[in-house]
């Protein structure tokens, strides 16, 4: 038996800016992802039994802990569940290998950090790091560029979990560029506080609802350059940062989940830094000033409306390793 582990980061995006959505659906995409240092951790171990099981141990905030079998986790069936699509790709390329006869069966355990349909990449995450630890397992050698175009095929987000740190991603948010690389202990670490709603919303949901009202505020518009004092703001400490945060989807989200409004504004009249709403929601990430901000704000965000549950990090992180 065989056995690798890895782990990835879940992130949330500084700017999003979305174009007029190709001939495929899917939108061209100006983004910026940061990753966070709230990881999903992925043990790969090799099997008898053919196929592939998938177990998860979702972690919440509060400390508790659910176990879940694949089939299981929500109603997700084993076949879309991205880890094990992720692991599928790298048993085809690892049964023409030395470990061949190890290739057929499959178990992997995912512990998961990031919350579950939160516009947080939870399940790009969960991809990502079994992509890291397939490779390990079965000694591929894929380089960083293989990964992430295999990465690409299963999510516009793998890649950017697989990057880490601050990272542009332009064509569908899947083409990286590491602006700040992901590095920890981090003494300009940006410091995160999560507000997490009850329900997920649907990531095809909100891109539709963008759709439907023909674009972000102002209409559709050519997607802008990442020009060079954008980037040292969006990569410098949080007091830069603050004021630069973007996100087209802001709106379509609203329409979905009305109730996110005034939890976003609770974190601005508690005095976070800047406020996003994360990806496509429901998180809602607000910027702190240092640790003992980032726990104030906490404390003022808890209680409110809508606001499930309340969680202090930071970035950037490093990314699938
Ligand atoms: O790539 P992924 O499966 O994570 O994307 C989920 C959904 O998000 C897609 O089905 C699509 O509706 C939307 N999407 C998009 N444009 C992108 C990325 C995602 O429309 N660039």
């Amino acid at each position: 038996m065989r056995e690798a582990t890895a782990s990835a980061p879940g992130k949330v995006n500084l700017l999003l800016r979305a174009g007029r959505p190709d001939p495929d659906g899917y939108h061209p995409l100006v983004t910026v992802f940061e990753c966070l240092d709230l990881r999903e951790t992925v043990s790969v171990r090799t099997s008898r039994t053919p196929g592939i099981r998938v177990d998860t141990t979702v972690r919440r905030p509060d400390g508790s802990t659910d176990r879940q079998a694949t089939a299981a986790l929500g109603d997700l069936p084993v076949e879309r569940h991205l880890a094990a699509r992720a692991a599928r790709l790298l048993q085809r390329l690892a049964a023409t290998g030395p470990w061949a006869q190890t290739a057929s069966g499959i178990s992997i355990e995912v512990d998961k950090r990031v919350p579950i349909a939160g516009g947080m990449a939870g399940g790009s995450a969960d991809a990502a790091a079994t992509l890291v630890a397939c490779n390990d397992l079965w000694g591929l050698g894929l380089d960083d560029a293989h990964l992430q175009a295999l990465g690409r095929t299963l999510g516009a987000d793998v890649p950017a979990c697989l990057v880490g740190g601050i990272a542009l991603g332009t064509g569908h948010g899947d083409h990286m560029t590491l602006l700040r690389a992901g590095e920890d202990p981090d003494p300009a670490a940006h410091h995160w506080v999560l507000a997490l709603a009850a329900h997920g919303l649907s990531t095809p949901e909100v891109f539709a609802g963008l759709d439907a009202v023909g674009g972000p505020p102002g209409g559709w518009r050519p997607l802008p350059d990442v020009e060079v004092d954008l980037v040292a703001q969006l990569t410098g400490p949080a007091d830069d940062l603050a004021g630069a945060l973007v996100n087209d989807l802001t709106e379509a989200a609203l329409q979905v989940r009305p109730g996110l409004a005034r939890t976003m504004d609770a974190a601005r009249d508690a005095g976070a830094l800047d406020v996003v709403l994360s990806g496509s929601g429901p998180t809602v990430a607000a910027l702190a000033r240092d640790a003992g901000h980032a726990r104030a704000l906490a404390e003022a965000w808890r209680g409110t409306p809508g606001v499930a549950d309340v969680l202090t990090t930071r970035g950037p992180a490093a990314g699938g390793e």
